[in-house]
């Protein structure tokens, strides 16, 4: 498996965990936004059956993370709040190119980068909260979170291997990454995903 080539700084887990009833419902869009990605995925390619197999799978598991985020939520009286763009994921779809294979193929790949990098950071949250003795149980959902959307960075980045040859498919994602480190390097700090 490929890696990032950029770290979130720890103090942005800090404040996360600092500001969670202001987190979470920035994160439960993304889990949403997610699940609507891949059904998304499901109706333009419905004649790549395997994709479709597996993205029914994803949207899924990501609505299911929507819903556990959401009892999070309604357990401590936080409310769901109205869309915000997420800039992280809009300035990697301004690098998506529009037409056919080449469409296919940036849209996998940028999904499993996404999903590398809600792994990455779900898991900071994870260990974060560990260190802080009220929140256990949340720690613990946001480790099982992170092994999720590893599995979910792997199912994307699989579908770009069956349906592109691997050179293709490995020199696009060099260019990817390089984009997605400056994007990320440039992100406040503040409590959302992104
Ligand atoms: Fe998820
Ligand atoms: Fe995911």
């Amino acid at each position: 498996m490929y890696k990032l080539r950029a770290d979130t700084p720890d103090k942005w887990a800090v404040h996360v965990a600092d500001h969670l009833d202001e987190f979470l419902p920035d994160h439960a869009a993304a889990e949403r936004k997610a699940s609507a990605n891949a059904m998304h995925m499901v109706v333009r390619y419905s004649d790549k059956l395997d994709l479709v197999d597996a993205m029914i799978e994803v949207a899924r598991e990501e609505l299911e993370h929507y819903h556990q985020v959401f009892h999070i939520m309604r357990d401590r009286g936080v409310g769901l709040e109205p869309d915000e763009p997420d800039p992280y994921v809009n300035a990697l779809l301004d690098h998506s190119r529009s037409t056919g294979g080449d469409r296919l193929l940036d849209r996998l790949l940028l999904g499993s980068i996404i999903e590398f990098r809600g792994c990455e950071r779900f898991a900071m949250i994870g260990r974060e909260l560990a260190k802080r003795s009220d929140d256990a149980e949340l720690a613990e959902f946001y480790r099982v979170l992170a092994a999720s959307e590893a599995k979910h960075r792997g199912d994307f980045y699989e579908l770009a291997l069956q349906y592109f040859d691997r050179p293709v498919v490995e020199g696009r994602l060099e260019e990817f990454l390089d984009v997605e480190a400056d994007i990320v390097e440039q992100l406040p700090i503040r409590a959302a995903l992104h």
